[in-house]
């Protein structure tokens, strides 16, 4: 069983695809009954357990650590080849370090895929996605052989200054620039869709008189709605204005 979180669907393209490949389920966490899954999946039976979900500020983004603990909670052994790939615009750090200190893995993967980092600066060309996107097939297939063969793997980007970014930098990240309040919207723009409430994985947005209102202070802040809004309607500060969006199903 593959488990993923993916704000703007890079990780769950990945997810999907080594499922394929391993002929694997892969499953969402956000839509995941974990006590549901716990009656119907034996851990101990598994044959793969996998994790794929983006790298946030060169760590494990909440939905994901939060669930991987619940799953570790229960302390089940078990035999199956365990995994985790992450998917990052540059550099994970120590990410998947962190991680296989909760849930010890077999073999850890980095993938670089297009940024969805909307809030920090201008995305890619379309040329520079496609390209990702292509190198990541081929890493996909490497990995999956590697998987399917019970090699063991550390193959992950951590980049410079990997220890300070993971460990300060991310704490920063999680306390500090998580607030919702830099979002809103060009009410003109927008088509009141309902797209960015229901996508939300944090549950923080919702729609009133037509328009998007963040009700939470605090969000995983995974980039969906200002990515995937099809308006382009939603804002974050001064600073998207005029920048592209991102989502993967644009390009595959
Ligand atoms: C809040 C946030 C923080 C990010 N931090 C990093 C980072 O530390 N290093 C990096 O290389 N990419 C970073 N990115 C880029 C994403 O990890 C990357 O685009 C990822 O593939 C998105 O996956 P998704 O489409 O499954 O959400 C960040 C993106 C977001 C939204
Ligand atoms: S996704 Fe965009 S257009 Fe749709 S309701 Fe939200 S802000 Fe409005
Ligand atoms: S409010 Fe937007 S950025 Fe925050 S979790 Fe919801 S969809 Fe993601």
């Amino acid at each position: 069983m593959i488990f993923y979180f993916s704000g703007t669907g890079n990780s769950e393209w990945v997810a999907k695809k080594v499922a394929d490949k391993l002929s694997d389920k892969a499953v969402d966490i956000i839509s995941l009954d974990l006590a549901k899954l716990r009656g119907e999946m034996k851990i101990e039976s598994e044959k793969y357990i996998g994790f794929v979900f983006p790298v946030y500020a060169w760590g494990v983004p909440e939905p994901m650590l939060n669930f991987v603990k619940k799953l570790k909670g229960a302390n089940e052994e078990t035999n199956a080849f365990t995994f985790g790939i992450c998917t990052c615009g540059e550099d994970a750090g120590l990410a998947m370090k962190k991680l296989s200190k909760t849930y010890p893995l077999c073999s850890a993967y980095s993938i670089a895929m297009p940024n969805n980092y909307v809030i920090g600066s201008e995305l890619e060309s379309d040329e520079v996605v496609l390209s990702k996107i292509k190198n990541a097939e081929s890493e996909i297939d490497k990995i999956s052989l590697e998987i399917s063969e019970g090699k063991k793997q550390y193959r992950v980007h951590e980049g410079s200054l990997a220890s300070i970014k993971s460990s300060v930098v991310n704490k920063g990240f999680n306390k500090f620039a998580r607030s919702t309040s830099p979002f809103w919207v060009i009410k003109d723009k927008c088509i009141s869709c309902g797209l960015c409430a229901k996508g939300c994985p944090s549950k923080a947005i919702e729609l009133e008189n037509g328009n998007p209102v963040w009700k939470k202070g605090n969000c995983y802040q995974c980039l969906r709605c200002i990515n995937s809004c099809p308006s382009k309607a939603i804002q974050y500060d001064k600073k998207t204005a005029g920048r592209k969006r991102y989502n993967i199903a644009k390009y595959v």
